[in-house]
C-alpha cells in the first residue's frame, strides 16, 4: 500500500525509465489516478489514447512538477493563471491556457489550447520531478467508464496495457481536477471540482462563471472540455438520483418493478428503507462522499445491482462536484 511518508525512490526511477522508454505508468494523484505518458512523445500519447479507447479529439491532461514548467507548455499566460497557480498549486484545479508554440497536436487533440496542473500527491510530484518533462495523463480508466481512486481500480480497468502501477494509496479528493478556461474574457469553470467557483472568485477579485450554469462560450472556439459526456462517470447500474423525501417512494417502485437488485447509496444511514435493498455504507458530509463516490460506484457493479438509488450530499463546495457527476451518472 502507498505510504505517503516514504517515497520509494526505485519506483520513482523505474516510473522514469518507462517514461523516457515511451511506456505507461498509471500515477496517484489527490484527485484519480492518471495513465501516464510523456507528454512530449507522440507515440507514447497515442498509446494513451488506444489503451484508453479514447477517440483522438478528446486532449489529455498535461501535469508538470510546478508553475516553473508552465511556460514550457503555455503560450501568453495571463496573470490570473500565475494567481491561480499561486493560491492551488499543487492540487486539484487545471488550467486551461493557449497551448505553446512546441507542443504536438497530439496531446492536444489538434487544439490550439492545452490543459495542465499540478497535482497534489508526493508520489506523483516526486516522479515529475525526476522526470523532469510533462507527463500527459487521463484518468486510468477505458474510456467511458467510472475514474479509478485506488490502484486496484487501475489494475482492474487497465490489466496488462500499462506498463507499471504505482501505488499511492486511496485518492484523497476522489473526483476529478476543476477545470477552469483562462482563454476567454472571463474565466469560465469547464468541469467542476474540489476547487469551487467561490474560491477562485475569491483569488481572482473577479467573478467566475460555471459552464452551463450563466457561462459566457469560451473566446478558444467552443474548447468546452470534450470529455465531459454522461457516460463517463456512469456505472453499469442504472442511477437514480432523488430527494431524501422521495427515497421510499422510489425504492418501493423498483422493488415491485422486480428488475434486478437495488441499491441505496446516501450520505447517511436512512430510517425505513425497504428489506430487499442492498444499503451501500453511507458516503458521509460532502468531502468524504467525493472521495468514496467513485469506489461505491464500482462496488453496486460489483455486487451486480440494476438500480442505484443515490441521494447526494449538501451541493456546497466539493458536494457541487459530487452532484454533477451524479447527475451526469443519473442521465447516461
Ligand atoms: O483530476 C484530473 O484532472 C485527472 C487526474 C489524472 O489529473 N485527470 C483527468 O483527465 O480527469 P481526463 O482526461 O479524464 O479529463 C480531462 C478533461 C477532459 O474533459 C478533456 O476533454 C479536458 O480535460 N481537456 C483537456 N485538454 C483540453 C483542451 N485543450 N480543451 C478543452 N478541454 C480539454
Ligand atoms: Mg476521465
Amino acid at each position: 500500500m502507498g505510504d505517503l511518508t516514504a517515497i520509494d525512490e526505485s519506483e520513482v526511477a523505474r516510473a522514469v525509465d518507462v517514461l523516457r522508454g515511451g511506456g505507461l505508468v498509471a500515477l496517484p494523484t489527490e484527485t484519480v489516478y492518471g495513465l501516464g505518458a510523456d507528454a512530449s512523445d507522440d507515440d507514447a500519447v497515442r498509446r494513451v489514447f488506444a489503451v484508453k479507447g479514447r477517440p483522438a479529439d478528446h486532449p489529455l491532461i498535461v501535469h508538470i512538477a510546478d508553475v516553473e514548467r508552465l511556460d514550457d507548455w503555455a503560450a501568453d499566460v495571463p496573470s490570473t493563471a500565475r494567481r491561480l497557480a499561486a493560491a492551488f498549486w499543487p492540487g486539484p484545479l487545471t488550467l486551461l491556457l493557449w497551448r505553446g508554440p512546441n507542443v504536438s497536436d497530439v496531446v492536444t487533440g489538434g487544439r490550439p489550447t492545452i490543459a495542465v496542473r499540478v497535482p497534489d500527491h508526493p508520489l506523483a510530484l516526486a516522479v515529475l520531478r525526476a522526470f523532469g518533462g510533462g507527463i500527459a495523463a487521463p484518468s486510468a480508466n477505458r474510456f467511458g467508464k467510472v475514474s479509478p481512486t485506488t490502484a486496484a481500480h487501475v489494475r482492474s480497468d487497465l490489466g496488462d496495457d500499462v506498463d507499471l502501477v504505482l501505488d499511492g494509496g486511496p485518492c484523497t479528493v476522489g473526483v476529478e481536477s476543476t477545470i477552469v478556461d483562462l482563454t476567454g474574457p472571463r474565466p469560465v469553470v469547464l468541469r467542476v471540482g474540489a476547487i469551487t467557483a467561490e474560491r477562485l472568485t475569491d483569488v481572482l477579485a473577479e467573478p467566475v462563471l460555471v459552464h452551463g450554469g450563466d457561462a459566457a462560450p469560451s473566446a478558444s472556439g467552443g474548447a468546452l472540455a470534450p470529455g465531459m459526456l454522461a457516460s463517463h462517470y456512469a456505472p453499469e447500474a442504472r442511477v437514480h438520483l432523488v430527494d431524501v423525501d422521495e427515497v421510499d417512494e422510489v425504492l418501493v417502485a423498483l422493488l415491485a418493478a422486480d428488475e434486478g437488485l437495488v441499491a441505496l447509496l446516501a450520505p447517511t444511514v436512512l430510517p425505513g428503507v425497504p428489506d430487499g435493498v442492498v444499503e451501500l455504507e453511507p458516503a458521509g458530509p460532502p468531502e468524504e462522499y467525493a472521495a468514496v463516490l467513485y469506489a461505491r460506484l464500482r462496488q453496486a457493479d460489483r455486487l451486480g445491482v440494476r438500480h442505484l438509488v443515490c441521494v447526494a450530499p449538501p451541493a456546497e463546495g466539493i458536494g457541487l462536484a459530487v452532484v454533477d457527476r451524479l447527475r451526469r451518472a443519473a442521465a447516461h
